[in-house]
């Protein structure tokens, strides 16, 4: 057999052997035995220096013809069974676009938050502060500082969990009135400010009571402050709450730490002041508590009452949630069921 012959006949089994080939080893493995150092087709180019000088180019074009078909034909194999396993994985791991999703849940704000954001984003918007206090407070800010002294029969109504003889729960939004205005630098303007926050009360928990509710407090004090600014603003956050066509009326009550003070309603905005069950029948809820404020409270606060006045007023989130959502127990803000505070979801 001459080289030629020899050459011609590994091809044949080389590529016989390539179809054969199953995987990417085996690919690999007749590339090294055909094509190697150590291969038929590099011993046989190796017996080429015994041939004349004529036939040696010949034979060596021969030789590197077959070598290209062989490498071609490796490669060839190689992207088959590349495809083939692709193609299998892909069977493997087919999914049905067309099945439903499984929804997403999220959950959202919850209700006595959305109502603060609301009160928030209204004041935000006329340039006062939103200030925050502690909620273990002091007896002399909880109390004292707003005309309350020790003693003084009005803080019955208003019981709560004491710390020591002089730290409590704070039992309303208040005391943050006095903290901010000893604070307040009134050669800078006025103070104007909101205050929303967790309050406490030994009170039994009942439908309309709870240990623990909100309020956000609110206190502008200025120069020539009248009853006329404090009735625009609760105008406005009435409206703002409970519809662009509420009305609110004043009726004269007490607080220790305004004076004159005033119990405020809103027309009710399930009858529009007709009477029904939810305004009991009268036409008007009441919502909030405000007044003029006490000269007492600004004068230990370090503020001249003789130059500047002020209005202040304190509603209960929890209380306006309940009215316009008819929610007739409070304790239902506090369970922290999935089921009724994903009622109040602010998505579409
Ligand atoms: N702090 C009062 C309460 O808890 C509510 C209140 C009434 C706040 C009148 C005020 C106000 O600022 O002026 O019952």
């Amino acid at each position: 057999m001459n080289l030629k012959e020899k050459l011609a006949e590994q091809k044949e089994q080389g590529l016989a052997e390539i179809k054969e080939a199953k995987d990417l080893k085996k690919i690999n493995d007749i590339r090294v035995s055909l094509l190697g150092k150590k291969g038929p087709i590099t011993e046989v180019l190796r017996g080429m220096r015994d041939l004349s000088a004529e036939e040696r180019p010949k034979v060596g074009q021969f030789a590197n013809a077959i070598r290209d078909e062989l490498t071609q034909a490796l490669a060839d194999k190689k992207d088959e069974i590349e495809v083939i396993k692709m193609a299998k994985k892909l069977e493997k791991e087919t999914i049905d676009v067309t099945l439903p999703g499984v929804p997403v849940t999220t959950g959202n704000t919850h209700i006595i938050t959305q109502i603060i954001d609301q009160i928030e984003k209204l004041f935000l918007g006329m340039g006062f502060q939103v200030v925050d206090g502690p909620e273990v407070e002091e007896d002399h800010y909880n109390f004292e500082m707003l005309n309350l002294p020790q003693d003084h029969p009005a803080r019955d109504m208003q019981d709560t969990f004491y710390i020591t003889e002089k730290i409590l729960m704070r039992t309303q939004t208040s005391p943050v009135q006095a903290r901010t205005m000893e604070k307040h630098d009134f050669s800078k303007g006025p103070l104007k400010m909101i205050s929303p926050g967790k309050v406490y009360r030994r009170d039994t928990d009942d439908a309309t009571h709870s240990h623990q509710f909100h309020q956000v407090e609110g206190l502008v004090i200025d120069k020539h402050i009248t009853m006329a600014d404090l009735k625009g603003t609760l105008q406005l956050i009435a409206r703002t709450i409970f519809g662009e066509d509420r009305e609110i009326r004043m009726r004269p009550s007490y607080f220790p730490f305004t004076e004159p003070s005033a119990e405020i309603d809103v027309s009710c905005f399930k009858c529009n002041g007709k009477g029904c069950s939810v305004c009991k029948y009268t036409g008007w809820i009441e919502v909030l508590g405000a007044g003029i404020v006490h000269p007492n409270v600004l004068e230990m606060a370090g503020v001249d009452s003789n130059v500047y006045g002020g209005f202040a007023f304190g509603l209960g989130p929890d209380r306006f949630a309940m009215l316009k959502y008819g929610v007739d127990d409070i304790r239902e803000f506090y369970l922290n069921d999935v089921r009724f505070l994903s009622q109040f979801s602010q998505k579409g």
